[in-house]
């Protein structure tokens, strides 16, 4: 029996060459491809399938031995989208899945998904700035992953506000935290907000055993980014509930001096919580290779900036776009509000500033107000001015954000492709 597994999808139609087996394989922006065999067909036919937002996987399409003859009628169950199905070769009617039906994405369980509640173990970074929107942090949770906010530069009326709407942060399935960073922690915000969301998360200061009392006191899970094993051993001793360990390649700011494997390498030889890795995972490769090496999941930051929803002003867009990862630097430049924090940047925004005489950056707040130079704001849609010379940031992986997509989208190549790289690498290294 060779099961079919698809999804209703939406987007991408491919048509697989007729008399080879393709396999399931990446394109290059990370989707899904699949193939089939139709050689030896006795009525060879042109399958459609359809990979895109909403995911198609269709796997074991092979001729029974034999003959080699496909099953009459299957190119139209196949494209013709409905409830996850699986079918099977035969002449009789689907046999029944065992424990009901199947779908190939979101079957990868961790500690993170029984946890935060979410089907992919995908997290949206917290990006503040005006970048990591409420907007962006509920469409990646009604994707299935866990969407964050980053809550530097929002008031604690708009974040209680935004985050309050449509159900909160705690909807099941569907799961929003909140980012905060330590150096402008304002703890009646935190209070504020830690009843509307699923996780609370802190980075860039000493674990706090007080703040993880205070999410967890208001029925949140609490989390903390971190760029060393003894910092991941305070923020466990702390009584968080997951952590992040955040490797060198990442965008933003910087706590580890190490890239992301060796980073997690020495994470997870030092506690025992749940760890996602960030810094550098992008792709469905990226995201295979730290879940084999024992990681809890990804966190993923760079490549939303081109999410739809996304807050990134279209010239910060253009320019991740444009970027390769040798286009970023690791810099402690942008330092007019935020002193002694490295962040990886790209160097052309880096260039832009140094260029600049006098002390404002040529862009301006929201409300008017000039942006001093190499101050830390990102380029928002909000931004007004020449954003040029405000830090860019993005990581390494800023090369495998190629273009504007639905975050849905971007979640569903990721952790779709990561699960089927995971499945085809098992099974070549004879393991699965
Ligand atoms: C534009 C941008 C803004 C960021 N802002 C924050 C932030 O406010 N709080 C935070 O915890 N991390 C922030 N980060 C770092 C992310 O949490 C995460 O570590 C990083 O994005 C992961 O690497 P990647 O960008 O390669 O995916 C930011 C990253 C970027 C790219």
């Amino acid at each position: 029996m060779h099961p079919v597994l698809h999804r209703p999808g939406l987007g991408h139609e491919l048509e697989p060459q007729p008399g080879r087996d393709t396999g399931s394989r990446l394109d290059q922006h990370g989707r899904i491809v699949l193939g089939a065999v139709y050689a030896g067909c006795a009525q060879p036919r042109q399958l459609r399938f359809v990979v895109g937002s909403d995911a198609v996987a269709v796997e074991g399409l092979r001729p029974e031995p034999g003959d080699g003859r496909w099953v009459p009628g299957i190119e139209d169950d196949v494209t013709d989208s409905g409830h996850p199905t699986i079918l099977h070769p035969g002449t009789g009617p689907p046999a029944p899945a065992p424990g009901g039906p199947k779908t190939i994405l979101g079957s990868v369980r961790t500690r993170f998904t029984e946890l935060a509640g979410c089907e992919f173990p995908v997290q949206l970074a917290a990006m503040g700035g005006g970048i990591g929107t409420p907007r962006l942090a509920f469409a990646v949770a009604a994707a299935g992953a866990l969407g964050m906010v980053g809550t530097d530069g929002l008031g604690r009326a708009e974040l209680v506000g935004a985050l309050g709407a449509g159900g909160g942060g705690r909807t099941p399935g569907h799961p929003v935290g909140a980012g905060f960073l330590m150096p402008f922690l304002n703890r009646d915000t935190v209070a504020a907000v830690a009843p509307l969301v699923k996780v609370v998360e802190f980075f860039y200061g000493d674990p706090d055993p007080a703040l993880v009392q205070l999410g967890h006191g208001a029925g949140a899970l609490v989390s903390w980014q971190v760029g060393s094993a003894e910092e991941a051993r305070a923020a466990a001793g702390a009584g968080c509930d997951f952590l992040i360990a955040q490797g060198r390649e990442a965008g933003g700011h910087l706590r580890a001096r190490i890239g992301v494997l060796m980073l997690l390498d020495k994470v997870l030889g030092a506690v025992d919580v749940p760890v996602l890795a960030a810094g550098g995972v992008a792709s469905a490769r990226g995201m295979a290779a730290v879940l084999a090496a024992g990681a809890d999941g990804v966190r993923v930051g760079t490549r939303f900036l081109l999410a739809e929803e996304s807050g990134a002003h279209p010239h910060y867009r253009s320019a991740v776009i444009a970027a390769s990862a040798g286009d970023t630097v690791v810099t402690g430049a942008f330092k007019a509000s935020w002193p002694d924090a490295p962040h990886r940047v790209l160097r052309a925004s880096l260039y832009a500033a140094a260029a600049r005489t006098g002390e404002v950056s040529g862009a301006s707040y929201p409300d008017g107000r000039p942006i001093p130079l190499f101050a830390s704001s990102p380029p928002a849609d909000n931004t007004g001015g020449d954003v040029d010379a405000l830090p860019h940031y993005a990581g390494e992986s800023v090369g495998a954000a190629t273009e504007v997509l639905p975050a849905a989208d971007i979640v569903r190549q990721i952790a779709g492709g990561a699960e089927t790289l995971l499945r085809d690498r098992m099974r070549d290294l004879g393991l699965g």
